[in-house]
């Protein structure tokens, strides 16, 4: 049940609560935990667009509850069209928070084959339907991290030093996390010994969200710069690198938090294992290979006046993309919620969840 998630976490990212949908506000980490309600569709859209919700798996549990919400408020005698209208408008206006996102897309879908299948003629029953599948989405979402931090402890060798980047644990998934739900599983089996957080700029996930989780769970980390990334790597200082994806192409061509890249291709130089954890609803079918998977930009004044404070001229020009793209090639294993899997990676084609 969606209460488990609760219980297994001190915080709670979203939570179906009393008929809204109440969520804690990322954008206020670490100084203050605020949680908020949702009672609109709008609401969770502009929750999701904001940061205030973000990490790919929950942005698509987000999404999902968003679609009850859009229904919740109907009238029983409500008129069919205009019922079908107003899920066509909250599939599309969820639909164009996040575009990186593919568990915001593979959630939707999720929704709109419940939608499709109980249909326009019993209003209470829709309602009922469409809550349970967002639920299922949420607690399938806590099962499958569980599992990839199970798969992914298996393949670190013992009093691992790992370096991860951005955010990628309770406040990104229904769960333990992805990427590092496998660090809080290795921590409890004692075959983690220290994990370095990349900050990641320019919205700091790592310094804000994984450092406050990691304090949390008392796992011992050291927070970097992630221009400090290399220097460790070149000392030798690091075993592995764990990341998580916000979408993976069939080649296993991988998007994630930009700066991931630039990472893969120092862990390549350096012989240092480079892993990607997520799981199967990150991995888009439709999508080829990395080139045509669509990447999400990022407004100028997140890299001049981050929260506020004026780091560049006003007016400069500014490119910021909000994911890069690491070629299948330099990933050495994608690590599921099936299982630990390692190149070539042809059968992602086949391999996508529910
Ligand atoms: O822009 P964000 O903060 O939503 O980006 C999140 C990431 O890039 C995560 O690494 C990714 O979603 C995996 S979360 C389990």
């Amino acid at each position: 049940m969606i209460e488990s998630v609760a219980r297994t976490k001190s915080y709670c990212a979203v939570e179906w609560k009393e008929g809204h949908l109440r969520y804690l506000d990322q954008r206020k980490l670490p100084r203050e935990e605020r949680y908020v309600e949702a009672t609109t569709e709008s609401d969770v859209a502009e929750a999701i667009r904001s940061l205030a919700i973000r990490g790919a798996p929950l942005i698509g549990i987000a999404a999902a509850y968003g679609i009850v919400l859009a229904v919740q408020r109907l009238p029983e005698d409500a008129d069919p069209a205009m019922l079908r209208v107003r899920v066509e408008r909250a599939l599309t206006l969820l639909g164009s928070t996040r575009p990186t996102a593919a568990n915001l897309f593979w959630a939707l879908d999720r929704m709109r084959k419940v939608f499709d299948r109980v249909g326009t003629g019993n209003i209470e029953t829709l309602r009922s339907r469409l809550l349970d599948e967002a639920m299922r989405i949420h607690r399938e979402d806590e099962e499958q991290c569980r599992r990839i931090g199970e798969f992914g402890t298996q393949l670190l060798p013992l009093a691992a030093t790992v370096l991860t980047h951005c955010n990628t644990g309770g406040l990104a998934t229904g769960g333990i996390g992805t990427a590092q739900g496998i660090l809080a599983t290795a921590w409890r089996s004692h075959k983690l010994k220290h994990v370095y957080v990349d900050e990641t700029r320019p919205l700091f996930q790592g310094a804000r969200l994984t450092a406050w989780e990691l304090s949390k769970l008392h796992i011992p980390f050291t927070l970097i710069t992630d221009s400090t990334a290399p220097f460790l790597m070149q000392r030798g200082i690091i075993t592995a690198i764990i990341v998580g994806a916000d979408r993976i192409a069939r080649n296993g061509d991988t998007a994630n938090k930009i700066g991931t890249y630039g990472l893969a291709v120092l862990a390549h130089h350096h012989g240092i294992p480079f892993y990607v954890a997520a799981p199967r609803s990150t991995i888009d079918p439709a999508v080829p290979d990395g080139e045509a998977i669509p990447i999400e930009q990022r407004s100028a004044d997140e890299v001049t006046r981050p929260f506020g404070l004026q780091l560049a001229p006003d007016g400069v020009d500014v490119y910021s993309p909000a994911f890069d793209i690491t070629p299948h090639g330099l990933i050495s294993a994608i690590i599921t919620e099936a299982g630990v899997v390692k190149p070539p990676y042809e059968f992602l084609e086949h391999s996508r969840g529910a």
